[in-house]
């Protein structure tokens, strides 16, 4: 058996490591390498449930060499990104490219101007440091790079993100991961990158592009049409990845404690043994909720096979759980105050402090009582009635909530505690990231 690396950090991205996704494996691989129509794929699901691993494996599979991997998350605390995070993305992808030997051979010239002058070079080299200033450490190869390409002047004039994909060689795939970072600046990102597929070329002219993101309404605007906008053109195709189920839960711990070598497979051959280790992994499997980022982690905390009976080994994979839950639920109500700025096109009155201020209350409360109504967002914490509507479609949507007869109750005890513990930080930077901005592409 190969050695996937489950519980090394350092997991393999190869299909055969994969458990319970063959169904997606084969959809991907499909529209991945489909070169007539090079379709878009949003890849969809919740934190953790293994949706840059599926990409990545499959991407592998197909040729490893074409990939252009861009996780806006790492991106997020560059100070370029901060200030313009478009910009940023545009910057990256272009340094990323050349490094890769992804870049058409007449982007060069388009791009990057050879220059003697120190002042240019020094210029050039200080923007992409500033840029990729935290991505660095570890990336070597890249490094050297950058050193090479200050001999260059750039032509900020031309750097725009569409001006850069659409000069990719056209058998690159560019994985656009973590989206929800761009909150603020999806819509503009989603015009973009429509604008690029809509250039009059034929379509395997252009890149793949894959997109992914744990927030379900950030990908919205990239998944469905809207009549709204003049430059719409095709629909991403989407993959949606669930949970795993228990019994493939128990699958992977059961080769995650294989390869730690915490568990012999000449033990699971014996069926009495077997059946009782099966039974101990059955708690963890169903307590987890099938991530699989939280069964691995669980995995790495087991030394000998009698940690299975412990319990504060679940109870402690189970709070980090809920620290992504607390993630999930802040973005939740950034992108529910987004959209709604963007449909009124009024900013609402409040201030963004007041406004998070009341979801906050508002969650705590639907917290603590595990079931609630539409007025208590509106009536009793006073939150406007379009930015309250958002939040219960994306709670829906993400399976948080479900309609009872007479309101809504939370369905898993997991958001529960999240909803009580959860604090809304509104720093600087959320501010500027909330500051919506749309300008069509031209
Ligand atoms: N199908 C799978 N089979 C086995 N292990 C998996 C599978 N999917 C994911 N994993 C493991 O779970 C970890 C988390 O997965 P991954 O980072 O891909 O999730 P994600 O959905 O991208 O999370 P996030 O929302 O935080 O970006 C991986 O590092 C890998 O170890
Ligand atoms: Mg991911």
């Amino acid at each position: 058996m190969s050695k996937c690396k489950y519980s090394k950090r350092r997991f393999v991205y190869s299909t055969e490591c994969l458990i319970g996704r063959k169904r997606e494996v084969e959809n991907l691989k499909t529209l991945l390498t489909n070169k007539e129509e090079k379709p878009w794929v949003a890849v969809v699901g919740l934190r953790a449930t293994g949706k840059t691993t599926l990409v990545r494996s499959v991407i592998n599979e197909i040729d490893k060499d074409s990939e252009l991997y861009i996780d806006i998350e790492l991106l997020k605390d560059s100070p370029l990104f901060q200030e313009d995070p478009l910009k940023a993305l545009a910057y990256y992808l272009l340094v990323v490219a050349d490094v890769r030997g992804l870049l058409k051979d007449s982007a060069h010239r388009i791009f990057f101007t050879p220059t003697e002058h120190k002042k240019s070079s020094k210029k050039t080299a200080k923007i992409l440091a500033k840029l990729l200033g935290p991505l660095l450490s570890g990336e070597s190869e890249l490094q050297v790079e950058i050193q090479k390409l200050s001999k260059f002047e750039l032509n900020e004039n031309m750097i725009c993100l569409s001006n850069v994909l659409l000069h990719l060689k056209t058998d690159a795939r560019v994985f656009f991961d973590e989206i929800q970072h761009l909150t603020g600046r999806i819509s503009t990102f989603a015009e973009q990158l429509r604008g690029v597929f809509q250039t009059p070329k034929d379509p395997s002219d252009k890149p793949w592009i894959i997109i992914s993101g744990s927030v379900i309404t950030a990908i919205k605007p990239f998944i469905q049409a809207s009549a709204k906008d003049a430059f719409y053109l095709q629909a991403f195709e989407e993959i949606k990845l669930d949970t795993l189920s228990v019994q493939d839960s128990i699958e992977l711990l059961k080769r995650c404690l294989i390869e730690k070598g915490v568990l012999k497979k000449r033990q699971l051959q014996d069926k009495t043994m077997r059946e009782l280790v099966e039974s101990l992994l059955t708690t963890p499997a169903q307590e987890l909720g099938g991530f699989p980022r939280a069964l691995v982690a669980y995995c790495e905390k087991i030394k000998t096979l009698n940690d299975l009976n412990n319990k504060d080994i679940i109870n402690n994979i189970k709070s980090a759980v809920k620290a992504q839950a607390i993630e999930e639920l802040r973005h939740i109500a950034m992108m529910s105050v987004v959209r709604a700025d963007q449909e009124r096109e009024k900013v609402s009155t409040l201030t963004l402090r007041e406004l998070f201020k009341r979801i906050k209350r508002a969650y705590n409360e639907m917290g603590t009582k595990g079931a609630f109504k539409k007025s208590l967002l509106i009536k009793t914490h006073r939150i406007p009635k379009d930015i309250a509507e958002y939040l219960i479609d994306a709670l829906k949507e993400h399976k948080i909530i479900s309609e009872i007869y007479d309101g809504y109750s939370i369905l898993d005890p997991l958001y529960r505690e999240a909803m009580v513990s959860i604090n809304i930080i509104l720093t600087k930077d959320i501010k500027k990231i909330m500051k919506v901005e749309h300008f069509p592409f031209q």
